[in-house]
């Protein structure tokens, strides 16, 4: 009989306990629990953590869970094993439990009254989550541009996009709940907490976060409790001055409660500003025509992205901003060289803009080596290769990425074969993306130095870099025979670490080999092969190789009763699942094969973007084809 000491009021959804013969290892900070002595468990320095149990899970659906006192993670969300962890495993390691630890606070302490409100829990843990680790020594701050705006501006372009936050009655099943753990809850909430707190600057934001918290501990509330308290700060702050008296619920409510956000529209020569929800699909596209003044000054809108909008400028000023980009690029701050280039292509893919504008921006990054612009340009130039890899315009592609990417390959080169690392993280990222782009798209001495490091491993020494190890395994799969899949597959089932197994699991799906391919597939539902957990990211790596994309789609049709078996409908990565198999649909053939039954929302969605993207393909082949073709005879 066990007997528990009574717990603070708390919500029901954060109570949890474990009965297992876990080892324990207590730290000042609290207990971290884990299941194999095998494990070496590094310090990660952190300020953030403070006394709670931390248990590391071997098969879990979810990345964390946030339960109070008792955070629950995937082993790679929580264990640091120092000598295969890359840079980027540390940082998802360090962001997960900064993350769960804000929800201590926001979600366990102060709970929303009801699921609707889900936003403010994780749109708040997500946005701590990248003050907690700056605080914690890592200048990754930026980054939530990339990974959290960014990816909130692709699903809000939708029209079957939601509110973030909706109606208490439109949220009441089991899956209306689960469904709403989305990009827009997380990302689009921290977006737009971001742009909050810049706008009442980050000092005011913190008081009124610590009032709210005090305010309502052990209680439930509604996001205008949250906005009265930062209202209440403000008033404060402003009392002498007229013009920052804002109406803080007045207009923060139009971004929690309605769906979507603006495009801005500027025209230079007139001043001339104008806004529009901003949708990848239109019913009608336009173009703004302007005369043209001619003055060499640009001009820049929604300086660092602080505000949840797209920007887009007469045809112009585009041009300027290219040029100065051309000429000098520093004087562009970097979050904006890589926002400049996210809008010009998501407005182009929205019919507001000439993709050849888009495509132009990305020839300055010759001369950058910042990874947030780099970052920007590949997702997008990757969308485009979605869109355009089973055609003829892919060989142009191919060869114009290789020519653009040769000189960043060249400034990381040094430490890629001295196996050293860049000082700065962010460069260890771009030096990942230099050596990934590099060899995909066939720079001869990439894939050579890929090979050779492969064959070393191969022959029992490995050298590589644990920051470079997926991009290489990645590469000499890609270029190798049955005999190295073999090899990398044995190791997977070897490795003891789950950072090191995600790298190979990843790796795996690099082949081109459609045999392989397919085999790969029926190991992800034999869960003595590739656990539960994996099954859905697997299948998504396998998708998202030109080779395996076709297969993955039958392979999920074919299984698709036995996924929402094992799954449930409503299940979170059922939408995700659903969402990577289908990003590359861009003919009407593939939007016919669609079926009916899957994750409500979520199949809209990707409907909804099919339906744009055949739109898109149709009208801008040969528009694409003839720049990149250009752009190629010119060097
Ligand atoms: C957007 O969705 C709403 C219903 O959710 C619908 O009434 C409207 O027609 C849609 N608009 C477009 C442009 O598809
Ligand atoms: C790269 O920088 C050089 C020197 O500043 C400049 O002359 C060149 O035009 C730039 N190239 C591009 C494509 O921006
Ligand atoms: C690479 O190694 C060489 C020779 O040891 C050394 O001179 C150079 O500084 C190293 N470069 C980097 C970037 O690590
Ligand atoms: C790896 O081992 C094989 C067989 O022992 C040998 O032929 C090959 O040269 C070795 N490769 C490297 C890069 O050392
Ligand atoms: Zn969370």
């Amino acid at each position: 009989v066990t007997t528990f000491e009574e717990t603070p009021i708390m919500s029901t959804y954060s109570l949890a306990f474990t009965v297992s013969d876990f080892k324990s290892k207590t730290r000042h900070s609290g207990t971290i629990i884990h299941v194999s002595h095998k494990i070496k468990l590094h310090k990660i320095t952190c300020r953030v953590c403070f006394i709670t149990d931390q248990i590391a899970l071997p098969d879990i659906s979810v990345e964390a869970m946030e339960n109070w006192g008792f955070i629950s993670y995937q082993e790679s969300g929580l264990l640091y094993d120092k000598s295969t962890a890359s840079t980027f495993d540390q940082e998802r390691v360090a962001t997960l439990i900064a993350h769960e630890l804000a929800h201590q606070w926001f979600g366990n302490l102060v709970t929303m009254r009801w699921w609707n409100d889900l936003w403010l829990n994780e749109g708040f843990a997500t946005y701590m989550s990248y003050i907690g680790v700056q605080a914690d020594g890592w200048d990754l701050r930026d980054l939530i541009v990339l990974r959290e705006t960014q990816t909130a501006f692709q699903v809000d372009s939708l029209n079957s996009s939601h509110p973030l936050r909706l109606q208490e009655n439109d949220i009441q099943t089991f899956s209306e709940i689960t469904e709403l753990f989305d990009d827009i809850t997380y990302s689009k909430g921290a977006a737009v907490l971001r742009m909050l707190a810049t706008f009442m600057t980050e000092d005011a934001f913190m008081r009124g976060i610590k009032m709210y918290l005090a305010k309502f501990e052990y209680k439930n509330t509604v996001y205008k409790d949250l906005l009265k308290c930062l209202q209440e700060i403000m008033t404060n702050v402003s009392h002498n001055d007229q013009e920052t008296k804002e109406d803080l619920e007045g207009f923060m409510s139009t971004w929690i409660e309605q769906v979507g956000y603006p495009v801005i529209t500027i025209i230079t020569q007139t001043g001339e500003t104008s806004q529009e929800h901003f949708l990848l699909k239109q019913t009608q596209g336009h173009e703004p025509h302007f005369q043209l003044q001619d003055k060499d000054e640009w001009l820049l809108a929604n300086v660092n992205c602080a505000g949840f909008f797209r920007v887009n400028y007469d045809e112009e000023n585009w041009n300027k901003l290219r040029m100065q980009l051309e000429r000098y690029h520093h004087v562009i701050p970097i979050i904006n060289r890589g926002q400049l280039i996210d809008d010009a292509f998501n407005i182009a893919r929205a019919h507001r803009l000439n993709v050849t504008i888009a495509l132009s921006l990305t020839k300055y990054l010759v001369n950058d080596t910042e990874y947030i612009p780099w970052e920007s340009a590949l997702k997008n130039l990757d969308h485009l290769i979605l869109m355009f890899d089973r055609s003829e315009v892919y060989g142009p592609i191919t060869k114009y990425l290789r020519n653009l990417i040769t000189r960043l390959y060249d400034h990381f080169e040094e430490y890629t074969i001295n196996g050293t690392v860049p000082e700065k993280h962010t460069d260890q990222y771009n030096q990942v993306n230099a050596i990934s782009v590099a060899c995909s798209n066939g720079l001869t001495k990439c894939i050579t130095m890929a090979k050779s490091l492969f064959e070393d491993y191969k022959n029992g020494t490995n050298d590589i870099h644990p920051n470079l190890r997926k991009a290489i395994y990645c590469s000499a799969i890609a270029s190798g025979d049955e005999y190295d899949w073999e090899f990398a597959w044995m190791e997977y089932q070897r490795a003891t670490v789950a950072a090191e197994k995600d790298k190979l699991r990843y790796a795996l799906s690099c082949t081109k080999e459609i045999w392989l391919l397919n085999r790969y597939l029926q190991y992800t539902i034999d869960s003595s092969k590739i656990r539960k957990m994996d099954m859905f990211s697997t299948i998504n790596y396998i998708a998202k190789n030109v080779a395996g994309q076709p297969l993955a789609w039958d392979f999920v049709r074919e299984h698709w009763s036995y996924i929402t078996q094992e799954y449930g409908a409503g299940v979170v990565s059922l939408g995700s699942l659903l969402d990577a198999v289908t990003k590359r649909f861009s003919t009407e053939r593939e939007q016919e094969e669609k079926n009916q039954g899957l994750a409500a929302r979520a199949l809209e969605q990707v409907i909804e973007r099919t339906e744009a993207n055949i739109k898109w393909v149709k009208e801008n082949k040969q528009i694409v084809k003839d720049w990149f073709t250009g752009e190629l005879s010119v060097n």
